[in-house]
């Protein structure tokens, strides 16, 4: 059977797209290698446990004897790499771990695929694919005029985390120039949606204002992102993965972009309208110290994907919050199950007394 090795698939986006991929492609078996970091939670597929066609295995992307063993074990011929480091702000406070999963890990699975799929290559059942999974972040920061980044802007990271990003998409790049490894890139923006962990600003909205705690904002609030819904980002990725052409990056984004306060009220409105206590959950818009380095706006031109694989994002942001803001609701104890862990310390650590 045709095997996807999926890295990082206990995350938020990877989980998604596992439980998509599983739907829509069920002739695949699915190999989800993840290290299970405080991001990393098999509760996030716990209804594909105990499917033949599904198998986690724990374990570090930058482990080099573990993913050749893995590539030698079972017939890959689809990678799809998500594992990531993906907090700018834990990329601020500790960047080691950045520099370890996003760059050497990114380098072995790219190392592993060239040994086994170029090498052995007769051996293989069909053409192999491999999608590199990145970020706008890459590009830098935009001024509110300029125009949205294209596949051809130049590279400009500002934090940690976007710079081990575009160290791990300069490699796989190389990869596919230098040896003609089969490599895909997508750059995307930010997403939501359900089961992204609660350090990130939608979720971190809902389960603070869920507790009537303080809701965070770094600055005035006035910084801009372009948000996409989960789902949306991994249709585009099955396209790419099935026919985006080798050698070429593709960005993904929603054309939605909102500044944070912008976004924090209208998760607050639909709160407030679904809440029958009347507590008003305005009043828990905190101000604190802004982000070092903080990007001022993220924007892509996604015309390539559009005019090659006929993507476009399907679904709005008021219905994509919606979707969320239910999610969430009936995701308590989720919810509370992470913040009961080291995530806790790592609130106060980032927030102080402010939250
Ligand atoms: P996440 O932090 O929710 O999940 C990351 C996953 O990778 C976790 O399951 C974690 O356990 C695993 N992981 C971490 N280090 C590992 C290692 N050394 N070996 C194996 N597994 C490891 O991240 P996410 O938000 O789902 O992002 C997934 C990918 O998408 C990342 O590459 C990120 O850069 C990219 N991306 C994210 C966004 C976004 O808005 N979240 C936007 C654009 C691109
Ligand atoms: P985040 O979700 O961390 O994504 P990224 O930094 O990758 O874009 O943050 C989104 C925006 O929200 C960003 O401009 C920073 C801001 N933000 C806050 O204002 N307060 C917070 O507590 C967090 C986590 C983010």
């Amino acid at each position: 059977m045709t095997t996807i090795l999926v890295t990082g698939g206990a995350g938020f986006i990877g989980s998604n797209f596992i439980r998509y991929f599983a739907q829509q492609r069920p002739e695949f078996n699915i190999i989800n290698l993840d290290l299970l970091t405080y991001a990393g939670n098999p509760e996030n597929l716990i209804d594909l446990e105990g499917s033949p066609h599904y198998t986690l295995i724990q374990g570090d992307i930058a482990d080099q004897a573990l993913v050749y063993s893995l590539f030698k074990r079972y017939p890959i011929t689809r990678v799809v790499h998500f594992a990531a480091e993906s907090h700018v702000d834990r990329s601020i406070m500790a960047p080691d771990a950045f520099v370890r999963t996003n760059v050497q890990g990114t380098f072995v699975l790219l190392e592993s695929a060239r040994q086994l799929w170029l090498e052995e290559k007769s051996k293989l059942e069909e053409e192999p694919r491999f999608l590199h999974i990145s970020t706008d972040e890459v590009y830098g920061s935009l001024k509110s005029q300029e125009p949205a980044f294209t596949e051809s802007s130049p590279y400009a990271p500002n934090s940690p985390y976007a710079a081990s990003k575009a160290s791990a998409d300069l490699l796989a790049r190389a990869y596919y120039k230098t040896y003609g490894l089969p490599v895909m890139i997508t750059n995307c923006s930010n997403n939501y949606g359900p089961y992204q962990f609660p350090e990130k600003l939608i979720p971190l909205v809902i389960a603070q204002a869920l507790d009537h705690k303080p809701i965070p904002i770094y600055g005035k609030g006035d910084n801009i992102r372009d948000w996409l819904y989960v789902e949306d980002h991994c249709r585009a990725l099955l396209r790419v993965l099935e026919d985006g052409r080798p050698g070429e990056t593709y960005n993904i984004g929603a054309q939605n972009e909102r500044s944070n306060l912008e976004v924090v009220h209208q998760i607050l409105q639909i709160l407030q309208d679904q809440q029958a206590d009347g507590y008003p959950l305005t009043d828990l818009i905190t101000f604190v110290k802004d982000r070092p380095g903080h990007d001022w706006r993220y924007a892509l031109d996604t015309t390539k994907l559009n005019r090659e694989l006929g993507w476009r994002p399907e679904v709005s942001f008021t219905t994509g919050l919606e979707r969320t803001i239910n999610w969430y609701l009936g995701q308590r104890d989720w919810i509370s199950r992470i913040k009961s862990g080291l995530y806790r310390d790592y609130l106060a650590r980032q927030y102080g007394s402010a939250i």
